[in-house]
């Protein structure tokens, strides 16, 4: 049935996702996110592509931002609220913010978000979303938005353990609702080249940049 007030995650899961967070870095759950809002995310990222509306995707931040085409292949767009669905599915990040800060005592602080679009034969290889002490990305989440992704169309994500960044421990399908989240700092993954265009939304649970640094000097 279509429901606008449909949850846009299964809250039932959530204690699964604390857990996997503290004893392995990273949760990955099938059937996370509704499947209408997947759609509707989709098709506005679709359009997006068609209409050139993304930026192809660099890597680090700030005065170090460099095209790397043999690193990572996407096209981005940062979500901005100004669809029902970016607002649908950003509300929903605080709500999972507000849980893992209660359940953590994470400090998560904001959350940001970019659609990524990798066509036919782009990847991103092997890398972690923050490096300790520089940047303050804490979690990162990814949500996949294609439904009835075929079983050779390739895209998936293979994340490593993280304290062993050759082993893989698991491969997410870019298949509509699925759902992953991990520890930014300490947990490598990579996008393996895909076959077909594949629609996603990386976001970040950031801790406040200031607070690492003399906002509560001791004395
Ligand atoms: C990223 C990333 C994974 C994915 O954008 O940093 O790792 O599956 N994305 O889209
Ligand atoms: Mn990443």
């Amino acid at each position: 049935m279509s429901h606008l007030h449909q949850p846009v995650f299964d809250t039932a899961a959530l204690p699964d996702l604390v857990d996997a967070l503290v004893e392995q870095g990273w949760f990955v759950g099938e059937g996370f996110l509704d499947a209408e809002l997947c759609q509707a995310l989709c098709q506005e990222l679709t359009d997006m592509a068609e209409r050139d509306a993304l930026a192809a995707a660099g890597i680090g931040r700030g005065d170090e931002h460099q095209l790397r085409r043999d690193i990572r292949g996407d096209a981005i767009r940062w979500l901005d609220r100004e669809s029902l669905a970016q607002r649908r599915y950003l509300d929903a990040m605080g709500d999972l913010q507000h849980e893992l800060n209660q359940a953590l005592f994470l400090g998560l602080f904001e959350y940001e978000a970019h659609f990524a679009h990798y066509p036919p034969g782009a990847f991103y290889k092997r890398h972690l979303d923050s490096f300790r002490g520089r940047a303050n990305r804490v979690v990162s989440t990814v949500g996949y938005l294609n439904a009835g992704w075929p079983a050779d169309g390739g895209g998936e994500m293979a994340i490593f353990a993280a304290d062993a960044p050759e082993r893989e421990v698991v491969r997410v399908r870019p298949e509509a609702g699925n759902f992953a989240c991990f520890l930014a700092e300490t947990v490598p993954h990579e996008v393996l080249p895909t076959r077909l265009p594949r629609a996603s939304i990386a976001g970040w649970f950031r801790r406040n940049a200031s607070l690492g640094g003399l906002v509560d000097p001791a004395r």
